[in-house]
């Protein structure tokens, strides 16, 4: 069979990493094609809890090949660390496990440094960005100034290529910012370490590996970061990442062609949630029910430790991740955390300038004055989390579930009830 996408379809930690991890206990290849070290996925198996930033969740299951393809942002130190600390922890213990591209963008300190120091500038009118760096990395890969994580490797011409790309940056930080300026030499000693403990993974044409898992006809999963309206293009600019996060970035950020592609699985939260700044209509601010949320939900960022903001599941916008995406199938992450609430809300359109809109907007400012329109459900008291089949689902869970998939048109073929790999329901399989 093609290779499957796996994508955010809100604006990130939607569940992505649980529901990687548990299709991979099937699947042969895990891919990361974009993003950074701005991730955060949380797999909880055992009770126990592991955050992988840049390696693919498909690293605990020891048959996976996980792949980290050209389009990431690589940040060789955080890279170093959930590598040993993955080791540890007994996982990761044969280097073939995990491949990275020769081409994926090296993320150093003074892109962190950089992102920092802006968003300290910009104040009030900050992103909010996860400060790994993630922007100023992607500003060079397009400007062409960027080392690649195949340059870590010829240690003759590192300093010189560090100095080369330092000129501008340690001018920007010093005398723009006022942070202290960044050393080539001292930065070359460090990375020429880090290249011997990632010598191990380098794989000098992972797209080749892939095209050939694809041909013979292995279970390939390519597992999105971040989320749809995170996207650099189609987001809610200028509050997003600097990545492409939709669908068609998989092929972009792998380099595989689109007809290699089978399904397209979104994952959403039966609510929302957004870290950082920027419009999010259905956002229940100093409301009780935003609290219920944050506390029962555990909303808050594994890379950063931000407080999530917490609103209703949002159907306009869930309507243009299909569209923008191609989602074929939905997963529906966290539906326990509603257990309890009396009443609850699905948002089915905006009112926008006095009428009422089905499809997201995307002029600029358009979200920002959307108003929600909402279809009112009677909630269910009980605890759901113990349930292991999705016909025993509470009636009135059932019908939140069913009315979310016919007012989407699109099937929702997996539920999650809890982080456990086990609190998984399957409508449909996957492969
Ligand atoms: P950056 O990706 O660090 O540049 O941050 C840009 C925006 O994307 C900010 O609003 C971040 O909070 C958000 N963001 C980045 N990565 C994630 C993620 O993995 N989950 C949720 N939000 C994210």
């Amino acid at each position: 069979m093609g290779g499957i996408i796996v994508i955010g379809a809100q604006w990130g930690d939607e569940g992505k990493g649980k529901v990687v991890d548990v299709f991979s206990a099937e699947a042969d290849y895990v891919i990361r094609y974009q993003g950074g070290a701005n991730a955060g996925h949380t797999l909880t198996v055992d009770g126990k809890k592991t955050i992988l930033h840049l390696i693919p969740s498909g690293i605990l299951h020891p048959h996976t090949t996980c792949i980290i393809g050209s389009g990431v942002v690589l940040d060789v130190e955080t890279l170093h660390e959930e590598i040993t600390t993955l080791q540890k922890s007994g996982f990761l213990q044969r280097p073939e496990q995990l491949l990275i591209s020769d081409g994926a963008t090296v993320l150093l300190p003074y892109h962190r440094a950089l992102d920092q120091a802006r968003e300290e500038k910009r104040g009030l009118s900050k992103i909010g960005t996860t400060g790994k760096g993630i922007g100023p990395a992607y500003e060079d890969r397009a400007s062409r100034k960027a080392l690649l994580f195949g340059d870590l490797f010829h240690h003759d011409s590192l300093e010189a290529k560090l100095e080369a790309s330092l000129q501008e940056k340690n001018f920007l930080l010093e005398h723009f910012y006022q942070k202290p300026p960044f050393s080539a030499k001292e930065l070359t000693e460090k990375i020429k370490h880090l290249s011997e403990q990632l010598a191990p993974y380098r794989c000098k044409n992972t797209s080749q590996v892939i095209y050939k898992a694809l041909s013979a006809k292995k279970k390939v999963l390519f597992e999105g970061a971040q989320g749809s309206l995170l996207d650099l293009l189609h987001g809610t600019y200028p509050y997003v990442t600097s990545s492409s996060t939709i669908a068609g970035s998989a092929c972009v950020g792998s380099g595989i062609g689109p007809t290699s592609i089978e399904k397209v699985i979104g994952i959403t939260k039966a609510y929302t949630t957004r870290v950082g700044a920027g419009p999010f209509p259905t956002e229940l601010k100093n409301d009780p029910i935003g609290e219920w949320l944050l506390n029962k939900g555990h909303e808050y960022g594994s890379t950063t430790g931000r407080q999530r903001r917490c609103g209703w599941l949002d159907l306009v916008a869930l309507r243009y991740a299909i569209r923008i995406n191609g989602i074929t199938h939905l997963a529906l992450m966290k539906l326990d955390v509603l257990s309890g609430l009396e009443q609850l809300k699905i948002c089915t359109a905006y009112e926008l300038d006095g009428k009422t809109i089905t499809d997201y907007p995307v002029t600029p400012g358009a979200l920002e004055r959307a108003k929600t329109i909402y279809k009112e459900m009677p909630g269910w008291k009980e605890d759901i989390s113990y349930i292991r089949s999705a016909k025993e689902l509470p009636k009135n869970c059932l019908n939140y579930v069913q009315t979310i998939a016919s007012e989407l048109g699109t099937p929702i073929d997996v539920i999650s009830v809890g982080p456990g790999r086990e609190q998984t329901l399957w409508i449909r399989p996957l492969f």
